[in-house]
């Protein structure tokens, strides 16, 4: 990668995660995913952001600086926003070289440089509203955003260009390239694709903590932000409210449980009875004008699966009875999505079973949990008959009723 830059004196210095890499070891991203970093050069020169020490991720970073001309010996600042490692790997070692630079970064950061890299010196917690002034015009305003993600998260508004460095938060997976990082340098196809690497970036990453999306959101609206730079993804210039407007509806999905138009279905079939009914179910919910993802468990990857949870008011879960218990590949998705706090869903259970059934003591068990209003459930033995395709049915349109009349309440 080339360092990008973004105007004059400010520079993207970015790294693409090899494609392989699960994101936080557990994450697919079959599209890769960008670690950026930042130059802010004035008077002084400031980093905001370092690299994950992995492979060669900071032998091209420093590459970067150096193509641009940055000499590390002459950097004073850098500006952590956060602190887990994607971004602060290598920050020891960069440390232990360069002992004069300055960290700038939020008071519950600083215990952490010293746990997490045995950095104690030369570090100056900040507050909203401090600035630190670079010469040449460049004055870098900070906030205090906590639990977006981590509780120590800070974001820095560079004034004289309105650009907002804005850590995590309206980030997303995704490799970029050094000459395509900006929303426009590229077709509209294309961000269409990076819009939806966010959404599962932030159901994955983010979502658990929607409330304080919501609050940050709330706190910068009243600054002139012209290009949002976050710490993955494209930087937004062209269109700065389409990925700010994409970030408060999907924090909002954690008050309103998501877009009542919206319906996933996850199932997963054993000898193929469930299945036969999933042809069914995809039809009636298509013709119902509703938007649609399906989910097939265990092939599909956890990480898919939870955006559509996310963004869907509805949920169809089509599985059958297993050993008297849920079909576990389902019951792992509930567990997660219990974890990212999905809560408030209506939901519609079916499926068959072989024996005596006993799946929906554990889905109601999971319910009660998750907070998920439950419509009575369809069960058949071995294959589903003509008159348990017209309960699925009339099942599905009465969820997407109680899922509209949500919205109208
Ligand atoms: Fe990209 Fe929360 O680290």
């Amino acid at each position: 990668m080339n360092a990008t830059k973004i105007v004059d004196g400010i520079y993207k210095v970015g790294v693409n995660l090899p494609n392989t890499r699960l994101f936080e070891g557990l994450w697919p991203i079959p599209k890769g995913a960008s670690i950026n970093g930042y130059v802010v050069q004035g008077d002084e020169i400031a980093l905001i952001d370092l690299v994950q020490d992995f492979e060669d991720l900071p032998k091209e970073y420093q590459e970067e600086l150096a193509a641009i001309g940055i000499e590390q010996k002459k950097i004073s600042y850098l500006i952590v926003n956060h602190m887990e490692p994607d971004h602060t790997g290598w920050l020891g070692t960069f440390i232990k070289n360069n002992p004069h630079v300055k960290i700038y970064c939020t008071a519950k950061t600083v215990p952490m440089l010293s746990t997490f890299y045995d950095v104690a010196s030369n570090v100056i917690p900040v507050k909203t509203g401090d600035t630190l002034d670079l010469g040449q015009g460049k004055v870098l305003e900070f906030f205090e955003t906590p639990n977006v993600h981590w509780p120590e998260t800070m974001m820095v508004f560079e004034r004289s260009n309105g650009i907002l460095f804005s850590c995590d938060a309206f980030g997303g997976y995704g490799a970029v390239a050094s000459d395509k990082s900006f929303d426009d340098t590229l077709d509209e196809a294309t961000v269409q694709e990076y819009i939806d690497e966010a959404i599962r970036y932030y159901a994955n990453i983010v979502a658990a903590f929607s409330p304080f999306v919501t609050r940050a959101i709330n706190q910068l609206a009243h600054l002139p932000i012209k290009i949002i730079a976050p710490s993955h993804g494209l930087i937004w210039r062209k269109d700065v409210a389409r990925i700010v407007n994409l970030y408060s509806t999907l924090a909002g999905y954690a008050t309103n449980a998501g877009d009542p138009k919206k319906i996933t279905l996850i199932w997963g079939s054993m000898y193929g009875n469930t299945e036969r009914a999933v042809t069914f179910i995809r039809k009636i919910v298509e013709d119902s004008g509703i938007e649609f993802f399906e989910h097939r468990v265990p092939e599909e990857e956890i990480g898919m699966v939870l955006a559509s949870v996310w963004q869907s008011r509805g949920i169809i879960l089509a599985m059958p009875t297993y050993e008297y218990q849920m079909f576990p590949p389902v019951a792992h998705v509930l567990d997660d999505a219990f974890r990212k706090k999905m809560f408030n869903k209506h939901c519609l259970r079916m499926g068959s079973f072989g024996w005596v059934g006993g799946a929906e003591k554990e889905v109601k068990s999971w319910a009660e949990k998750l907070k998920w209003q439950m419509h009575p459930s369809i069960e058949w033995a071995g294959t589903p008959t003509e008159a348990e395709i017209d309960k699925i049915r009339d099942g599905i349109h009465a969820l997407i009723k109680t899922m509209e009349s949500d919205e109208e309440s």
